[in-house]
């Protein structure tokens, strides 16, 4: 578990663009693809935004890219609380991505449950016609995921005491956010799809996290048991970048 420091959320955006050109610039060298998953919330708006800004739209090889959410809430994808909708404005509006790239999760098709099935379906999909295709039973390994950090420890949706968080089976899954949480009704991907990936990026910025990413970082087994993101392991590299000092 590496941690990056920043002075602040821009100078962690800037840097955080740079990294992911790298390895994706690293991956269609070896793969001829990139695999990356947006995380929603606020955070990652900025990194979007630099994405979006040179050298960027030239520099990213944008027609190998590809992609995928991490979550996403029910509402429509033109609805101010979607993650797509907010990826969308900050960045794929604004680069040459072709549209067939993006697959976003359908997470305004009723019921839930339905909704993380075709996501699932779309990522087998996905997968199944890679040059190293997904074997069964085996969950799909992701060139990067970004991931955010809530207030409660939570990071996607896999929220605190949820039963998802002891998922084996599922690739996605449908979750009712806690109360305090709005909207409630939403998609995830699962922890063992999440802990697949060759690289986890954790986008953290503001002091009101403080308490939480030192715990996850000096603790991680009391950690592990409290903080939903303290359960993100991968196989591969595992990275913070943040600008709580
Ligand atoms: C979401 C995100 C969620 C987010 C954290 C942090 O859909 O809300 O995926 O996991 O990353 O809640 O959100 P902020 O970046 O807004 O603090």
């Amino acid at each position: 578990m590496q941690i990056r420091r920043y002075q602040d959320l821009q100078e962690l955006s800037r840097e955080a663009a740079r990294s992911i050109l790298e390895l994706a610039l690293e991956r269609v060298g070896e793969r001829g693809i990139f695999t990356i998953v947006l995380s929603g919330g606020n955070t990652p708006r900025m990194l979007y935004e630099q994405l979006a800004q040179f050298p960027y739209p030239e520099k990213m090889p944008w027609n190998r890219t590809h992609l995928f959410w991490g979550d996403e809430r029910c509402v429509a994808p033109d609805h101010p609380d979607s993650n797509y909708h907010m990826a969308y404005e900050a960045l794929i509006a604004k680069v040459d991505i072709p549209a067939e790239n993006v697959h976003r999760i359908p997470a305004e098709m009723p019921p839930p449950h339905d909704a993380a099935l075709a996501y699932e379906c779309i990522m087998r999909d996905f997968f199944s016609q890679l040059s190293c295709p997904v074997q069964d039973g085996v969950f799909p390994s992701f060139d990067l995921v970004l991931l955010g950090l809530g207030g409660d420890g939570h990071t996607a949706s896999l929220f605190p005491g949820d039963p998802v968080l002891e998922g084996k089976e599922r690739w996605v899954a449908a979750v009712n956010a806690p109360d305090y949480m709005s909207p409630r009704e939403r998609i995830t991907l699962t922890l063992p799809v999440i802990n697949r990936a060759s690289c986890v990026l954790f986008l953290v910025s503001g002091s009101g996290k403080k308490e939480i990413l030192d715990t996850i970082h000096n603790d991680p087994q009391n950690a592990s048991r409290i903080y939903p993101a303290a359960l993100v392991q991968p196989a591969g590299q595992l990275i913070w970048y943040t600008d709580i000092m």
